[in-house]
């Protein structure tokens, strides 16, 4: 017996079907705002995440599934999708298309994390990156569109945390005045942070052992004010789009590229992994990686985390319309084009086995949760017909020609 590994899981019913109620209501909200889908690669060059990630985040520099492949390829399976669309947004020249630069990703991340509740090695994200605008209504917009996802799929009692890490010239005199800082506590820090406070001292600030107590004592940074002027627009057109959010002058966030406002959606019914979504403006990541001047916003949620909130929520009902059964052996031909009329007609419908017995197709009918169970015994053979047999009442059953089964079927089931 050879088992799933560790952090790896099957997604079955009827956490599947939690996953697929989550895509599709992100794929609504998406089409509101004007988002497009890209399907990136799984695999990319590991250098991609070492200069976009960071080569000082814990991502990159534990969690990463790197290795060398066949050819001596440096490879890594992508821990999350902004590196891989920016990457795809500069290869194939996305900002001269003409298209409002707004693009969305669903799929599997990679973190070799210590699994725990709500903490995979192998999660799913559905992601937004919109590149190509500067202002702060694209961080309203972004923002109220992923409160507007959280609603649709029904995650409720989740709050909204916002902060600004300014720009690069608000954070170079912050990044002396927190070196300083760290350099005269460097005892206290655990043995990561001291190893890379000097190339990245703001990493000490998400780090999970020394965080905590940092975000207490160490310095804050101070905006300039264009920076100001954007974070203040951010929150005052956020009111207008009617979302509550608080600002946390301690959120920095675990990757490097977020420059200006960054948050994350948090939920108190997640325990110790409670980030639901996590986001922000990086607008000099574009450049950085040998693209044109394109300013962005982006944020990923973490479907394995929604479908946590979403678990005790009722699923619709799966149940087929109606169940077929052969109730002589040769009937199993005419059973059988019969589902596939039914199916053609768009009523979901199902079967056991028609070489099994009358008693124990009825009771995989029972089971199957059907409104109808549709029989062809040797009299209906006979006769073109079909027994239409109604299963959640004890009685009513009636026989129709074979042809007019389908159209008896939709106008008895339930409108969706
Ligand atoms: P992140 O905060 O690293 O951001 O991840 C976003 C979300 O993915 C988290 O809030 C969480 O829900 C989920 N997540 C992360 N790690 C795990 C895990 N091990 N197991 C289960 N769920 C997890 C990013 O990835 C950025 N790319 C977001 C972004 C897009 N920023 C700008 N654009």
């Amino acid at each position: 017996m050879i088992n799933s590994l560790r952090g790896f899981r099957d997604l079955l019913p009827p956490e599947s079907d939690l996953f697929a109620r989550i895509e599709t209501a992100a794929r609504e909200v998406f089409g509101l705002y004007g988002y497009q889908e890209v399907r990136l690669p799984v695999l990319e060059k590991k250098e991609l995440f070492v200069k976009s990630t960071g080569d000082t985040t814990d991502i990159v520099e534990k969690e990463m599934y790197a290795f060398t492949d066949g050819g001596g390829r440096e490879v890594a399976l992508r821990p999350e999708g902004t590196p891989g669309l920016v990457r795809a947004y500069i290869e194939h020249n996305l900002g001269q298309t003409g298209r409002n630069g707004k693009y969305f990703y669903i799929g599997p991340m990679f973190r070799a994390e210590r699994p725990q509740a709500g903490r995979y090695r192998e999660f799913t994200q559905i992601g937004a990156e919109n590149i190509g605008n500067s202002s702060p209504y694209a961080d309203a917009e972004t923002i109220a569109m992923l409160v507007r996802l959280l609603e649709k799929a029904g995650v409720a009692g989740c709050s909204v945390v916002l902060n600004s890490l300014g720009c690069g010239d608000c954070r170079k005199a912050y990044r002396e005045l927190l070196l300083a800082f760290l350099r005269g506590r460097s005892e206290t820090l655990c043995e990561p942070c001291r190893g890379r406070i000097e190339r990245n001292p703001l990493r000490a600030l998400d780090c999970k052992t020394d965080g905590p107590a940092l975000a207490e004592t160490a310095p804050k940074l101070s905006l300039c004010p264009a920076c100001a002027e954007h974070f203040s627009r951010t929150r005052e057109l956020l009111k207008i789009s009617g979302v509550e959010f608080q600002v946390n002058t301690s959120l920095v966030r675990g990757l490097d590229y977020y420059t200006r406002t960054v948050f994350e959606v948090r939920s108190a019914a997640l325990g110790g992994q409670d980030a639901v979504c996590g986001g922000g403006r990086y607008d000099d990541l574009v450049r950085s990686m040998g693209g044109p001047a394109a300013p962005a916003i982006g944020w990923a949620v973490g479907v394995d985390r929604m479908a946590l909130l979403l678990k005790d929520k009722p699923a619709p009902d799966t149940a087929p319309g109606a169940f077929v059964v052969s109730a002589a052996k040769e009937a199993g031909e005419k059973a059988f084009a019969l589902l596939t009329a039914l199916r053609a007609a768009g009523i979901s419908s199902d079967y056991s086995s028609f070489d099994l017995s009358l008693k124990s197709q009825m009771r995989s009918a029972d089971k199957s949760g059907a409104s109808f169970a549709l029989l062809i015994g040797e009299d209906e053979l006979k006769a073109g017909a079909v027994t239409i047999k109604p299963l959640k009442e004890k009685s009513g059953q009636y026989t129709v020609p074979i042809k007019d089964a389908p159209a008896e079927i939709e106008k008895r089931l339930p409108k969706l």
